[in-house]
């Protein structure tokens, strides 16, 4: 089984900085990739900030918290990866940009290296048929934000690997996960019964059933879920909800899949959630989700 010692991320946005933080944290040489400068500066603030807090708490030793802050090290140069014995992909939540991006990193990592996508829904067959290595290539998807969640749901495509399956399976419990193994039919487990629910809170409010309030109160406390769905898709990214609805409307080819249309003008107004300051709710006055 491939020893994995070096990891690449590409894509420091939400995602991806934690990945890349949970690595170095985990003794692994880490470097985190991403085409905006921007997103990459915020990336090593967050994981500056977040391993400092670790240690303040006694969760991490000072020394092992120098030693994953050392291992860390940003770049907007995909050539870098050439060292990565597996590259954790974490970019838009878009085929036709992953399978560009895969391409290139079949060229740049070495023949060993094993491929990644954190992909919420998109097919790892298809992602795979873009590389000379669809035996390396699998779906190793983490939750939000990922040095939080337990889970980490591993997606085997038509052609991946038992060998690639194990190494991605022991790194995932490296880092202390709890690893679920699902076939690749769009949305995987979780999406494909998360976003549905999602997409309904989206009609619930947008047919006028309720205010975005208590329909999240209903869930919450309703179902004994930690936050409302509305809230969820604000921290998730209403951009990813919009383009995860979208894959299983093609992929299972089903009206129920369609996207709500409140969802699709929240985005198309750039309404994205917690990451640009407003979704559904507005988080630029106060910490918390106000009316508004
Ligand atoms: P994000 O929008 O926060 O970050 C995406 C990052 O990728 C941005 O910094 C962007 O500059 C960068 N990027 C885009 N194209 C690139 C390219 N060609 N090369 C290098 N960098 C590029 O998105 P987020 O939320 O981190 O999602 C990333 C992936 O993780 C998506 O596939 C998403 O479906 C998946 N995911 C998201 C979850 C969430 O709760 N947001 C949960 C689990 C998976």
């Amino acid at each position: 089984m491939t020893e994995i010692k070096a990891v690449g991320v590409v894509g420091s946005g939400q995602m991806g900085s934690g990945i890349a933080q949970l690595a170095a944290v985990h003794g692994l040489d880490v470097w985190l990739l991403d085409t905006d400068p921007a997103a990459l500066s915020r990336a090593t603030k967050s994981s500056t900030t977040n391993i400092h807090r670790l240690i303040a708490k006694g969760q991490l030793s000072q020394a092992a918290g120098n030693d994953a802050l050392g291992h860390l090290r940003c770049s907007s140069n995909l050539e870098e990866l050439r060292m990565a014995d597996i590259v954790i992909e974490a970019i838009v939540e878009s085929e036709d940009v992953k399978k560009t991006l895969f391409l290139e990193l079949d060229r740049i990592a070495k023949t060993s290296a094993i491929l990644a996508s954190n992909t919420s829904s998109i097919s790892i067959t298809r992602l795979a048929s873009a590389t000379s290595r669809p035996c390396q290539v699998i779906g190793m998807h983490f939750m939000n934000p990922p040095p939080v969640m337990k889970l980490v749901e591993i997606v085997r495509g038509a052609d991946t690997s038992d060998t690639t399956f194990y190494a991605t399976k022991a790194l995932a419990e490296r880092f202390g996960k709890t690893v679920i193994c699902s076939q690749d039919f769009s949305g995987f487990i979780v999406n494909r019964i998360l976003m549905p629910m999602i997409n309904e809170a989206f009609y619930a409010l947008y047919t006028g059933v309720a205010t975005k309030e208590d329909i999240d109160t209903g869930m919450k406390l309703g179902t004994n879920h930690p936050m409302g769905p509305l809230q969820l898709a604000d921290f998730i990214g209403l951009d990813v909800c919009l383009s995860i609805m979208k894959v299983l409307q093609a992929g299972l080819g089903d009206n129920k899949y369609a996207p709500c249309p409140l969802l699709v003008q929240y985005v198309d107004a750039g309404r994205l959630g917690r990451k640009r300051g407003i979704g559904v709710y507005d988080y630029r006055a106060a910490e918390q989700p106000k009316k508004g």
